[in-house]
């Protein structure tokens, strides 16, 4: 099998995923995903109401090898006599310590008996890679909204591995506040998915909902929209939640879209993508990729599955990775409060 194949471990919260991904021995460029395994968690963190995060480290101990074997046999690669893969890689942090500690000595384990190189990989510059992954020749600089259950940024990216943050949440990121939101209209959890179908049910005009720092640059504010509404159920008990769902959702992708587009204009961006598992999101895809149309940029919405935590956007970092930076020496450590800082 000709070129480079790197096999990456993601386990930062409540995904195990183990990926394979082939791409040119010079770095980056051309990247075709062989498997792309993703063992979810939800059903057994569901009765919680949330991620626990010693059941999640321990799920992923329990599940993991089955996943590197069945990623493997995907991929049609086998672990007979030498190194089925070239590298390694993991993603390192941020995320929960436990949950990527069994990531990381795993991979750092494979890479030992395989005799291959270790390539430590940052989570939120995996989700920026989703969009590499699918789209290596997308224009540059673009602007990435990322969108994910614990961030909510807006990066501006002028060239692979060189960022920089031009906005944040100032509270609560956008999925913790679906997540929120659906908890407290008792839909369950992850609340994302089920607001995102319930809303397809409701009239999205019925109930306006505040849009927190719309009109103020490109921080975000969620934890207001959240309490507002708390505060509309309880003056309005017999509001139906799908109309709920569907004012609360637009309203969220209201800010979202208007502060993406807000950004690319700022830094002059000729595109514009998005990131993270609040990226699944129906109406959010629909409206930034009309949105960025309307303004005469380039979008680039990734497969959902490339949206949600997946190991294939960690493979296409550690490609680009490995190529520029070479392996990550095996002292290397899990960092559950790692940082994508401005290069
Ligand atoms: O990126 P991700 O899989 O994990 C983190 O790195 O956090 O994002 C998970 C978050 C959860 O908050 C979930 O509710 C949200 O993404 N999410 C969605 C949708 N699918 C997942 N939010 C809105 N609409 C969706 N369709
Ligand atoms: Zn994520």
């Amino acid at each position: 099998m000709t070129g480079r194949c790197v096999l990456a471990i993601e386990t930062s919260c409540d995904e195990t995923s183990v990926a394979v991904v082939r791409g040119s021995a010079d770095g980056f460029g051309d990247l075709e995903v062989l498997a792309n395994v993703v063992l979810s968690q939800v059903a057994t963190h569901a009765p919680f109401g949330g991620v626990v995060p010693e059941v999640a480290s321990r799920a992923h101990l329990d599940m993991l090898e089955a996943v590197v074997g069945e990623a493997l046999a995907v991929a049609g690669l086998q672990t007979g006599d030498g190194a089925p893969v070239d590298a390694v890689a993991a993603t390192c942090g941020p995320g929960l310590i436990g949950a990527l500690l069994v990531g990381v000595s795993s991979a750092k384990a494979l890479a030992l008996a395989w005799d291959v190189p270790y390539v430590e990989v940052n989570h939120l510059e995996g989700h920026l890679f989703a969009v590499f992954l699918e789209q290596p020749d997308i224009a540059l600089p673009m602007v990435v909204l990322l969108v994910s259950g614990g961030h909510t940024m807006l990066v501006s990216v002028s060239a692979p591995g060189r960022y920089r943050i031009l906005g944040a949440t100032v509270d609560d990121a956008a999925g913790e506040a679906f997540d929120k939101v659906a908890r407290y209209l008792g839909l369950g959890y992850p609340g994302g998915p089920v607001i995102d179908r319930l809303s397809a049910d409701g009239d999205r005009d019925a109930i306006r909902f505040p849009r927190g720092m719309i009109d103020e640059g490109l921080d975000f504010s969620f934890s207001g929209m959240k309490t507002a509404v708390i505060n509309y159920v309880r003056r309005h008990p017999d509001a139906g939640n799908a109309d709920l769902a569907a004012g609360f959702q637009e309203a969220v992708v209201d800010v979202l879209v208007t502060k993406a587009l807000r950004a690319a204009a700022r830094t002059g961006a000729q595109s514009v993508a998005l990131g993270g598992g609040v990226a699944a999101n129906s109406r959010l895809r629909e409206r930034f990729a009309a949105a960025a149309s309307d303004a005469g940029l380039t979008s680039h919405v990734p497969d959902r599955v490339l949206c949600t935590d997946n190991a294939a956007m960690i493979a296409a970092a550690a490609h680009w990775r490995l190529g520029q930076h070479g392996p990550t020496p095996l002292d290397g450590g899990a960092h559950p409060n790692l940082r994508l800082v401005d290069t």
